[in-house]
């Protein structure tokens, strides 16, 4: 008999529960894409919640939201358009594609570190070495050529209108810093964070929740003053122990992560900027917090060639899932002001932030000043806002495309030598002027809520239990009349509007033997169960059941709200809730 793995277990609750399964069956399905189910989306939605509390709520952050759609000038400023791209084949026969350098890990044998550095000639090279040839149907393969992982569109009905889905979400962040940062009354450091659905047109996913081309990714874009980069809050998690593989240890061939706590982290020069290990510390208390063990996760730190284009240092924080092994569920890079020159150069806007301080400087700057007339002559009625336009662009952006193309795009207008001035003038400023420098906590919500499913999914006495954590689980109480009869459905339903008002999500449920409906909602994390029986009808008490011990208490109707809530939020345990039953 196939003995299934966790992989396999989990899918099938998932499926028959509602937490989540594969998209589009009635049509065969496609490869890349999940639905999350009404179960499914409480765990995720908690989880995110969860990313609220710990990242923006408590460090005084804000949540914004920004289009999933974004032009082209948008990806090319920030460098996706050139990097974004996978090495592919082509089967000859069956016409099948394929990740290349995944073949070459997979058929060949060659680890990912090696895959990572190849350049498309030398992937070519070592599949023609290795034999690899179509896994499907054996077939000679094509030349790897790159293939760009995001999904294009038109916006509107013109084809030479480009727009791409976004690939992270972080991008909506950086083209609205300049607006967000003064509603924040310009202060530094401060953090703007967004949780979305990305896209990423993978060129052959086969790991269900793991790898999808459409998913929720969770950015937090933190911005600081790189001539400020210390941490004040770093004794808030110093002791805190991180597990770190680090790169140095990785080239020596020693793949053992090092216990190390934030504070030797930070000592020992391990990271660039303080923060990065701050947010890992704190990550590392929200993957814990979602029920996975100490030991199964870590913080591996990536190769140069391994990062993605704007990092200058960076962390993965991995966890062990038993099909897949090691696998990302966060990111940690510290991407310096790539992002945000970037769209300074391709927009022309200022992206820079002003610091005061008492020493005057005085610097030469080029102003450009408008030429009134001409810009009326030329744009009629925008003139006012052409004028209004120029204000808002670095002048050293429109010399340089004056002096390129001989003209300056000013979002579709055509500005050229005729319509502005340019004078040099002597600014003196207490203060100067700078790009803010980002580090970047980034998740991937469904491969936590996965992760958090698997490490929940246990069996005791042939029955599955799913102990999530009792703050993400998706239905946080169960009421159950001991039978339907005798009064005691009536009750029950009292005992759960009585519920439902104070804010929890319950469920109700009379059909079957009491023991059936304990199995029913164990199998899906309900953390407590709430019976009605007889004596509830004299003395209005009830008894609770916990999911993971199956003990029970008895505690008085009218005390069970306050007491549920200290419970959700671990001020007290389960025996606090009532006198032991039985
Ligand atoms: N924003 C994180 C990523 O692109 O992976």
């Amino acid at each position: 008999m196939k003995v299934s793995d966790k992989f396999e277990k989990v899918s099938e609750l998932a499926r028959r529960r509602g937490f989540f399964w594969p998209s589009y069956e009635i049509y065969g399905g496609v490869g890349g894409f999940i639905c999350w189910g009404p179960l499914g989306a409480l765990l995720k939605r908690r989880i995110e919640d969860k990313f609220r509390d710990i990242f923006l709520r408590r460090l005084n952050f804000y949540e914004v939201e920004t289009p999933i759609i974004a032009p082209e000038r948008v990806f090319k400023a920030s460098g996706h358009i050139d990097n974004f791209k996978e090495p592919m084949v082509e089967c000859s026969a069956c016409k099948r594609k394929f990740r290349a350098d995944h073949l070459l890990q997979e058929i060949a044998g060659i680890s990912s570190q090696e895959t990572d550095k190849m350049k498309l000639e030398d992937i070519g090279r070592s599949l023609n070495e290795h034999g690899v040839k179509c896994p499907e149907c054996g077939g000679l393969l094509s030349e790897p050529k790159y293939f760009l992982t995001m999904f294009q569109t038109n916006i509107g009905p013109y084809s030479d209108n480009i727009g791409y889905g976004r690939p992270e979400a972080a991008q909506g962040i950086f083209t609205e810093f300049k607006r967000l940062y003064e509603q924040v009354r310009e202060r530094l450091p401060i953090g703007f964070a967004q949780i979305g659905h990305a896209l990423r047109n993978e060129i052959s996913p086969r790991q269900g929740p793991i790898r999808l081309r459409e998913f929720t990714i969770i950015d937090l874009e933190f911005f600081f003053d790189p001539e400020n980069p210390k941490c004040h809050l770093l004794d808030e998690v110093a002791d805190e122990k991180l597990r770190l593989i680090l790169a140095e240890n990785r080239l020596k061939g020693d793949e053992k992560p090092v216990e190390l706590t934030v504070r030797e982290i930070v000592n020992k020069g391990y990271v660039i900027v303080e923060w990065l290990a701050f947010f890992m510390a704190l990550a590392k208390r929200l993957v814990t917090s979602l029920g996975i063990p100490e030991d199964k996760q870590h913080f591996i730190e990536k190769y140069p060639w391994e990062r993605a284009h704007y990092s200058a240092q960076g962390f993965d924080q991995e966890v062990y899932l038993e099909r897949w092994g090691w696998v990302e569920v966060a990111g940690f890079n510290y991407r310096t002001d790539y992002d945000l020159s970037g769209h300074m150069r391709e927009s022309g806007v200022d992206m820079r932030v002003f610091k005061q301080s008492d020493k005057e400087t005085v610097r030469e700057e080029i102003k450009i000043n408008p030429v009134i007339k001409n810009i009326k002559e030329d744009f009629a009625d925008k003139a006012p806002e052409v004028i209004r336009m120029l204000q808002g662009i670095n002048p050293e952006a429109i010399l340089e495309a004056l002096d390129k193309q001989g003209f300056f795009d000013l979002n579709g207008l055509k500005i050229t030598p005729r319509h502005i001035e340019a004078v040099r003038v002597r600014v003196k400023e207490k203060g100067k002027r700078f790009i803010p420098h980002v580090i970047e906590p980034s998740f991937g919500s469904d491969r936590l809520a996965y992760a958090a499913l698997e490490y929940a999914y246990t069996v005791k006495e042939d029955r599955v239990i799913l102990k999530l954590p009792r703050d993400i689980a998706p239905i946080q109480l169960a009421v159950l009349p001991l039978v339907s009869r005798d009064g005691l459905p009536e009750k029950a339903k009292e005992v759960y509007s009585l519920l439902l008002d104070e804010g929890f999500y319950v469920e109700y449920d009379e059909s079957g033997y009491i023991g059936k409906r304990y199995a029913r909602f164990d199998e899906i994390g309900v953390p407590l169960c709430i019976t009605i029986d007889y004596q509830t009808l004299r003395d209005d008490t009830v008894t609770i059941r916990d999911r993971d011990t199956w003990r029970q208490v008895r505690t008085k109707i009218a005390e069970m709200p306050p007491l549920l809530n200290k419970y959700f939020r671990f001020k007290i345990n389960f025996e606090d809730l009532g006198t032991p039953h039985r």
